[in-house]
């Protein structure tokens, strides 16, 4: 089924060591990448994965070392590329694992950058326990003059067979 909306999927997903629920596993395709996959399958929308220009590292430990670092001050570390613009897309969906109850800093880079007036936002978060956190109200702080729906939260072990619940929240949204 394809949308008559126009769409975007904004997201940034971290491969390597990550926690699991049956503990520290390593992940070939992150868990959100899964998700973002999922919504382009859906809807026929474009994929727009954030990339730190220095990688988040591989170990789980010091990755998330490097995270709350950047959390704590705030830091809005730099990308690959830069999406300059959302002109052609009426709905944006925006993804991220919760680090430290908060999207990854690299997120607030790229969202940052845009102008975000008459969007409709859709925002997904993957977690361990989290859920949403503070990512809607984060995104909220940012995507001024946007309509940011009610949010989605997968558990990452689960983001296999999330396919149908993804599909009912874009449904419930009107976004199909
Ligand atoms: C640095 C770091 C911090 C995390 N902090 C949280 C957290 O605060 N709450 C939570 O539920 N999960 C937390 N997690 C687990 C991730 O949110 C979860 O595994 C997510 O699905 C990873 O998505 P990804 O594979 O797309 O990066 C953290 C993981 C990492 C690496």
């Amino acid at each position: 089924m394809n949308s008559d909306k126009k769409s975007l999927v904004i997201y940034f997903s971290h491969t390597g060591e990550n926690y699991m629920k049956d503990g520290i596993r390593n992940i070939n395709k992150g868990n959100t990448e899964v998700v973002a996959e999922f919504i382009r399958k859906i809807t026929n929308c474009d994929l727009f994965k954030i990339e730190p220009l220095k990688s988040y590292p591989y170990n789980y430990s010091e990755c998330c070392n490097v995270a709350k670092e950047e959390l704590n001050n705030n830091r809005r570390p730099e990308l690959v590329n830069y999406l300059d613009n959302i002109d052609n897309y009426d709905v944006i969906y925006v993804g991220n694992p919760v680090w430290w109850g908060y999207p990854p800093m690299v997120i607030y880079t790229q969202l940052e950058k845009l102008n975000w007036d008459g969007k409709i936002v859709m925002p997904f978060t993957t977690h361990e326990g989290s859920g949403l956190a503070n990512s809607v109200s984060e995104i909220k702080k940012i995507a001024l003059g946007a309509d940011v729906k009610e949010g989605l939260a997968i558990f990452g072990s689960d983001v296999n067979n999330s396919k149908s619940i993804i599909e009912n929240w874009i449904k419930q949204n009107n976004m199909l």
